[in-house]
């Protein structure tokens, strides 16, 4: 079966978020479980280019809006990811180097859907499944389906795939120039609320679409950004699938990333270690309980309550806890933790900025991870905490539900139902009295050691999608 993955994302090539890590370990899984599956994503101006061999495999020509653009589509020739790589660029829109947040994003989504359908039209490759992460792709179903241009691929079966559905990518319908012509009477399968809506449109063209986690299915039929009555009419080809993670790249034995090596054998000393090292750099003292939060400054993730967290948890406590952070985003947040920063020096450490080798770092030190996410798909972080003897101190809300149990109900972790900062304290007020209790602790970073959340079973699931 050949499948081709589309992503804006893909660990190690281009990375902001969870998205990449999936798509750069779910097509290897797959590769191992004997099927064909590639990925396919914009090339971007950085070092993965420069460092990587590439050869050019297709060289040719969209028009979008009156303009025409060069499509170039390059191929990683070594397989060093465990999957045919494909970077496409489009000189003009796709050959910069973030990923997102330029002006121009639709049109550079809209290119990059097109520039692919165009591609393999062109050269006759017609995969089994075209699998589309997130609303940047949500358009292919819909373009294989009804532009004419693209008639060779009718019938290819599509999957959509929502890591987030806080973002749809909706555009007005002055857009439409910039899509590749389609048959009008068709324009109510784009359409959402008198707005041309990508995500819509992958739920209604899609084969079968799916989130995350079983959790965040349920929720999106009542909280979705206004498209849950579309869940509904949708339902009986909606999935929800756990993430895995790639247990190669996230292995505490062998990470290049971090300062001691360890397995559940050694696990007291080996996360001792890289404690020490991490508490000596950002002047904490490692003998206090070290909480962590790595992630995106978003309203999603709850950072905002970082401030009112880290002030009442180190004054409640006497100042006999200490907090990491990593991350990096809203301005205004980023400077009200640098002047607290100021105020709790010894207890408080910031790293502003995106940074992969620490997060490795903070997994492997800390005893705890905090994550107080208003939504939250699936989330990695708390698995990779897990896989690395860090207890997940969670809000109980999408993946996180079926990922993290409360101690209290048998589990390994830390659950709170509020997105405010009393509540998270004072799940941490319940983590402290656990961390004084050595026996509980190597217990509980046990249990979460042997936790398998690696992506064999739910790859088998993605399977089954493919097949439905
Ligand atoms: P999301 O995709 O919504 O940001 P996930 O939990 O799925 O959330 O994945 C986040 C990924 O990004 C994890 O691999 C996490 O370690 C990483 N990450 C987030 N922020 C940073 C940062 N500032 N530095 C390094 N890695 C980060
Ligand atoms: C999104 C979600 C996150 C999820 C990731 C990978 O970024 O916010 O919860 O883990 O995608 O699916």
């Amino acid at each position: 079966m050949k499948i081709f993955h589309l992503s804006m994302e893909c660990y190690p090539v281009a990375k902001v978020g969870g998205l990449a890590d999936v798509v750069g370990a779910l097509p290897k899984y797959q590769n191992q479980m004997g099927l064909d599956a590639s990925v396919v994503m914009p090339w971007y101006n950085n070092a993965f280019v420069y460092d990587n061999q590439l050869e050019v495999v297709f060289d040719g020509f969209i028009h979008q809006a009156e303009r025409m653009y060069q499509v170039i589509v390059h191929k990683e020739i070594n397989r060093k990811l465990g999957f045919d790589l494909y970077l496409v660029k489009i000189p003009g829109l796709l050959d910069r180097e973030k990923v997102y947040g330029y002006d121009d994003e639709s049109e550079q989504f809209i290119a990059f859907q097109h520039g692919v359908l165009h591609w393999l039209s062109a050269m006759g490759i017609r995969p089994d499944i075209l699998h589309c992460h997130d609303y940047h792709t949500g358009l292919v179903p819909f373009m294989i389906e009804n532009c004419p241009s693209f008639k060779f691929m009718k019938g290819v079966k599509t999957i959509g795939t929502i890591h987030n559905g806080e973002y749809q990518g909706s555009m007005s319908w002055e857009m439409s120039k910039y899509l590749p012509f389609f048959d009008a009477s068709k324009f109510g399968l784009l359409d959402w609320n008198s707005r041309i809506n990508p995500m819509a449109a992958m739920i209604k063209s899609s084969h079968a679409f799916n989130t995350v986690s079983k959790g965040y299915l349920e929720e999106l039929f009542s909280s979705f950004q206004g498209l849950e009555s579309l869940m509904h009419q949708e339902a009986q080809k909606a999935f929800g699938i756990i993430n895995g993670i790639d247990t190669e790249v996230w292995n505490p034995k062998t990470d290049p990333m971090i300062e001691a090596h360890f397995d559940l054998k050694n696990a007291e000393i080996g996360k001792w270690k890289n404690k020490v090292q991490i508490c000596e750099a950002y002047d904490l003292d490692p003998n206090l309980a070290l909480f962590g939060f790595i992630g995106r400054f978003a309203g999603e993730k709850g950072a905002d309550l970082l401030p009112e967290i880290i002030s009442q948890a180190i004054k409640e406590s006497d100042g006999k806890l200490n907090i990491i952070v990593l991350g990096s985003g809203n301005p205004y947040l980023e400077a009200s933790l640098r002047e607290l920063k100021k105020v709790y020096q010894f207890n408080f450490a910031l790293d502003l900025g995106y940074k992969e080798y620490l997060s490795h770092q903070i997994y492997a030190s800390a005893d705890f991870l905090l994550m107080p996410s208003r939504v939250e798909p699936c989330g990695l972080n708390q698995m990779y905490a897990m896989r690395y003897g860090t207890i997940p101190i969670v809000r109980y809300t999408g993946g996180l539900k079926d990922t993290v149990e409360d101690i209290s109900s048998g589990g390994s972790g830390f659950n709170f139902t509020d997105a405010n900062a009393e509540s998270v304290v004072h799940a941490m007020q319940r983590a402290l009295t656990i961390f004084e209790n050595k026996k509980m602790m190597k217990m509980l970073i046990e249990n979460n050691m042997n936790f398998n959340f690696s992506w064999e079973k739910s790859a088998e699931n993605y399977l089954y999608l493919y097949k439905y």
